[in-house]
């Protein structure tokens, strides 16, 4: 009696535990569909104030649209950023959102990530994969025309002179879409005025330590600097450091431009130190979860969202600052 019993229970037990899988008891890890929807996001790293805020928003906006966020950071590490994206499409999330470190090599695991039916979604910078049916869209700036209206900015303040103007260039991480683009944009706009050359350009990799270390290298190479070109606030930030410290003054010996527009990039355009910026919005998060719950329904969405963009001179930033959100 005693064994039959126990043998209808553990008969019992098993069929429970199969239901709990949700998989008709095929062994996979399949989670219960509680109409909850789950997205992996796996994104660059901390290396800016423009990416602390950019993590924020994505948290906030995920918690606010009552999404289950796994979140991983990449630690600038495209390695750990494809390892991230095979546990996503394991876990059998429910869409896919990255912001990748560099352009190129995506290929392989956005395919798998097809393969397995859980669609992608671009947040801030670009790939270059040929196949654009790999990824369902890509939300965020026009990394090309920041550059540009950098370039245009500088071009104007030099109108009608015709004395060489050496600037240097502090790029973002080698290979990401915003250096890239970046400096094309830049250097296109400047083309128009051949007396304004790039005397020299390197990575600081949107780091201010990078941005420091390497406009000391810049300072010590090049006694006739007059533009600085920072592809973003942190990596300008730096730069102030090792100027003041060479005993120029940011701002007037050295005129200096940077992208993104972060509270403390707009605090030293308000002082004086910056001259010109040119904004990138890390606030991705509000349109980046109306994207996920579209792509998760099926609708269709556009293929490319821009976001909303303006410049700042430091007459403006004083005026912007009081109401600067990040
Ligand atoms: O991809 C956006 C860029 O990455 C920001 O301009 C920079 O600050 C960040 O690290």
């Amino acid at each position: 009696m005693y064994r039959k019993v126990a043998a209808a229970l553990a008969v019992g037990l098993l069929a429970a535990s199969m239901a709990a899988c949700g998989d008709g008891g095929k062994g996979t890890d399949t989670p219960k569909d509680d109409g909850k929807i789950t997205l992996g996001f796996s994104q660059v790293g901390a290396e800016s104030g423009w990416r602390t805020a950019n993590t924020k928003s994505i948290q906030e906006s995920a918690a606010a649209a009552g999404y289950e966020l796994k979140f991983s950071d990449a630690q600038g590490k495209q390695e750990n950023q494809i390892k991230a994206l095979r546990s996503f499409i394991a876990q059998k999330v429910d869409v896919i959102a990255f912001s990748p470190v560099v352009e190129s090599g995506w290929d392989t695991v956005l395919k798998e990530a097809k393969d397995a039916g859980i669609p992608v979604i671009l947040t801030d910078r670009a790939v270059d994969s040929a196949d654009k049916t790999l990824y369902k869209t890509f939300i965020g700036s026009d990394f090309v025309k920041e550059g540009v209206v950098s370039g245009e900015w500088l071009v104007k303040q030099y109108e009608g002179k015709t004395d060489p103007v050496n600037i240097v260039e502090l790029q973002g991480t080698t290979g990401s879409a915003p250096a890239n683009d970046r400096k094309k944009g830049f250097a296109d706009a400047i083309a128009k005025a051949p007396n304004l050359k790039i005397i020299a350009s390197q990575s600081g990799d949107f780091t201010r330590a990078g941005g420091k270390q390497v406009m000391e290298a810049f300072l010590k190479a090049h006694k006739d600097i007059d533009v600085l070109f920072a592809h973003n606030d942190d990596m300008g930030l730096g730069a102030l450091e090792a100027i003041e410290a060479a005993g120029k003054k940011p701002g007037t010996d050295i005129t200096i431009i940077t992208i993104d527009a972060v509270k403390d990039g707009m605090q030293a355009l308000a002082d004086g130190k910056f001259n010109f910026i040119a904004e990138c919005s890390p606030l991705l998060g509000p349109q980046l979860m109306d994207l996920v719950k579209k792509v998760k329904n099926g609708e269709a969405v556009e293929p490319r969202i821009v976001t909303n963009e303006t410049t700042f001179t430091q007459e403006q930033a004083k005026a912007a600052l009081p109401d600067r959100k990040y």
